[in-house]
C-alpha cells in the first residue's frame, strides 16, 4: 500500500517571515482557503504572539478551515503557548507547534545548559498537550545539534505528549545523504520514535531543500514542510510543488501519496507572488513561465511528436491550460471571464468589471493579449481593493541620450491633484523623483525588478517596486507596456501600501521583531 506524506504548508507563517512578503489580512484569509481546498493536511497560519494581526489571522483561519489542521507556532514559552492555543482553539483540528533551538549556537543566546534546555521541553511540550491534543515539536537547528543531545531531547519531547517531531535544518546547511541519515538515526534510536510523524523543514541556502526533504521522507519522515514558490527567509523553504510534483512524478522510486490537487498549483503560485510581491524566477522548476516552455528546434520538433521526449509532466497536471488563444480588442466580458477562469481566476462582477476596463485600454495598445498578458494585469497590486491615497493621472517623460531625463506628472494625493516636473538619471530616476517630490517620504528602494510579460516590443513589463520605511516593508507590482509608467505604478503601490501598513502598525510591532532566538 502507498504510504501516505502529510504536506505542512508553512507560506504564511516562514514564507511570510521574508522581508518584504508581508500579507494583509484579507489575503491571508485568501490563501489559507486555496490551500485548504488543494488538499494540505496542516496550514501554519501564523505566529500568534508575534502581533494582534498575526493573532486575528490565525484565528480568522482556524475558523474558516474546512479540511486542513490549523496550526499556530510558539516558542518554548507557556506565555507563547497559551497565546497560540488561543488562536487556534477555532479550529475544528487545532495544532500547537513550539519550539526551541538545540544546537550548541542556540543554546548559547539562550544561556541555558543542556539539562536546563531538556527541563524546558519537558515542561512547554508538557504545557502545550495539556491545551491540545496535536502538538508538534521542533528543535531548531536541528541539523546543527550534536546527535546524542538531539536523540535526547526528542525522546523527551515524545514522552511529554508531543505528537509530530519536526527536524529543522533552520540554516539549509545540510545534503541529501545528512538529512535521510538523521531521520534513520531518531528512528532507530529514539523510544517512542514509531509512534509519532518525523517532518521535515528545510531550508534552501545551498539550493538542496527539495532534495533534502525527498531525501528525509524516504528514510521515513511522513510530513514534509513547504511554502508555495519557496518563498521563505533568505533563500527560502522546500517549494510545495516541487516536492508535491516529485513524488508524483516518480512513483517508481517513491511510491508516497499527497492529498494535494495539483491542477490547483499555477492558481496558487501565482497568487501568492501576487500578495508576496515576489515575481517567481522565469526558469523556477514546476511553477516558472519558462518551465513548460520550448526553444530549441529539436525540443520543439520533438515535442511535436510526442510531448513525453521532453516533458516529465503536462502542463495540465498543475494547472496550465494546454491552449493559448489570444484575446484581443474585440473579445468580451464572457471571454475574458472564460480565459480567467481557464488561468484558475474567479472573480466577482465588479473585481470582473474593473479587469475588463484594463483589458481593454491593455488590448488598444497590444495586437494579442497572450494569458501571460492576462496574469500580468492581474497581478496589478494597484487593483487589489488597495487604498488608493495616492493615484497617477499623467505621466510624460523626456529620455534618450541627452541628459538630464524629464519626468512630468500630476498625482491625485487624497483627492487632491497635484503636478510636478523633475530630473533625473534616467527616466525612471526621474519619474521616482517626483513622486517623491509631491509626496516626501523617509522610504528606501530596496528593490527595483523589471521583467518582460511576453515577446515582441510591444510585450508588457512587470515592475517589482519593494520600499523600507522603519522597518516596515511594502513591495507593489505593475504592468503596462511602458516600462517607465509601470515602474511608476509600482512605486506608487507600494507607497500606498506603505501608507496602510504606518496607520496599521507603528514601528517595530511587525511579525518580524519577535526573534525566534528569544526562546524565553
Ligand atoms: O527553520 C526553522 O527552524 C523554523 C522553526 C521555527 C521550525 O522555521
Ligand atoms: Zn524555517
Amino acid at each position: 500500500m502507498t504510504d501516505q506524506v502529510l504536506i505542512f504548508d508553512t507560506t504564511l507563517r516562514d514564507g511570510e517571515q521574508s522581508p518584504g512578503a508581508t500579507m494583509s489580512h484579507t489575503e491571508k484569509l485568501e490563501i489559507a482557503s486555496l490551500l485548504d481546498e488543494m488538499g494540505v493536511d496542516i496550514i501554519e497560519a501564523g505566529f500568534p504572539i508575534a502581533s494582534q494581526g498575526d493573532f486575528d489571522a490565525v484565528s480568522e483561519i482556524a475558523k474558516n478551515a474546512k479540511n486542513a489542521v490549523i496550526c499556530g507556532l510558539a516558542r518554548a514559552s507557556f506565555g507563547d503557548i497559551d497565546r497560540c492555543m488561543e488562536a487556534v482553539k477555532h479550529a475544528a483540528q487545532p495544532r500547537i507547534h513550539t519550539f526551541i533551538g538545540t544546537s550548541p549556537l542556540h543554546r548559547d543566546i539562550t544561556a541555558l545548559t543542556m539539562d536546563e534546555m531538556a527541563d524546558k521541553i519537558h515542561d512547554t511540550v508538557t504545557h502545550a498537550r495539556n491545551l491540545c491534543d496535536n502538538v508538534q515539536w521542533s528543535p531548531m537547528d536541528a541539523i546543527r545539534t550534536e546527535h546524542d543531545y538531539l536523540c535526547r531531547v526528542v525522546e523527551i519531547a515524545i514522552k511529554a505528549g508531543a505528537t509530530t517531531i519536526n527536524i529543522p535544518d533552520t540554516v539549509g546547511y545540510t545534503i541529501p545523504r545528512e538529512s535521510s541519515d538523521i531521520i534513520k538515526m531518531l528512528l532507530e534510536r529514539v523510544p517512542g520514535a514509531d509512534d509519532i510523524i518525523f517532518a521535515t523543514h528545510c531550508h534552501n541556502d545551498l539550493g538542496m531543500a527539495t532534495a533534502n526533504s525527498l531525501a528525509a521522507v524516504e528514510a521515513g519522515a511522513r510530513q514534509i514542510e513547504c511554502t508555495i514558490n519557496g518563498l521563505g527567509e533568505r533563500a527560502g523553504n522546500t517549494a510545495l510543488e516541487e516536492v508535491v510534483m516529485a513524488l508524483k512524478v516518480r512513483q517508481d522510486i517513491m511510491p508516497y501519496a499527497t492529498k494535494i490537487d495539483t491542477t490547483k498549483i499555477m492558481n496558487i503560485s501565482r497568487r501568492v507572488s501576487q500578495v508576496s510581491g515576489f515575481v517567481v524566477q522565469p526558469n523556477k522548476a514546476i511553477v516558472g513561465k519558462n518551465a513548460f516552455a520550448h526553444e530549441s528546434g529539436i525540443h520543439q520538433d520533438g515535442m511535436l511528436k510526442n510531448a513525453e521526449t521532453f516533458e516529465i509532466m503536462r502542463p495540465a497536471d498543475v494547472g496550465l491550460s494546454g491552449t493559448s488563444l489570444p484575446l484581443g480588442k474585440h473579445s468580451g466580458r464572457a471571454a475574458l471571464r472564460a480565459k480567467l477562469e481557464e488561468l484558475g481566476y474567479e472573480l466577482g462582477d465588479n473585481q470582473l468589471k474593473d479587469v475588463f476596463v484594463r483589458f481593454k485600454e491593455l488590448a488598444d495598445r497590444k495586437k494579442e493579449v497572450l494569458d501571460d498578458d492576462i496574469v500580468a494585469l492581474m497581478q496589478d497590486t494597484g487593483s487589489e481593493g488597495q487604498n488608493e491615497f495616492i493615484k497617477i493621472k499623467k505621466l510624460r517623460v523626456i529620455c534618450g541620450s541627452e541628459a538630464p531625463q524629464t519626468a512630468d506628472i500630476t498625482l491625485e494625493i487624497d483627492g487632491e491633484e497635484k503636478h510636478c516636473t523633475a530630473e533625473g538619471d534616467g527616466p525612471v530616476d526621474a519619474t521616482f523623483k517626483a513622486i517623491k517630490t509631491l509626496y516626501p517620504t523617509e522610504a528606501r528602494l530596496q528593490i527595483y525588478q523589471v521583467n518582460a510579460v511576453t515577446e515582441g516590443t510591444d510585450a508588457q513589463a512587470t515592475v517589482s517596486v519593494r520600499l523600507e520605511e522603519d522597518g516596515r516593508i511594502a513591495t507593489g507590482q505593475s504592468s503596462h507596456t511602458d516600462t517607465v509608467f509601470a515602474s511608476a505604478k509600482a512605486y506608487v503601490n507600494a507607497v500606498n501600501r506603505l501608507i496602510v501598513r504606518r496607520t496599521k502598525s507603528a514601528p517595530g510591532v511587525d511579525t518580524k521583531e519577535v526573534k525566534y532566538t528569544d526562546a524565553g
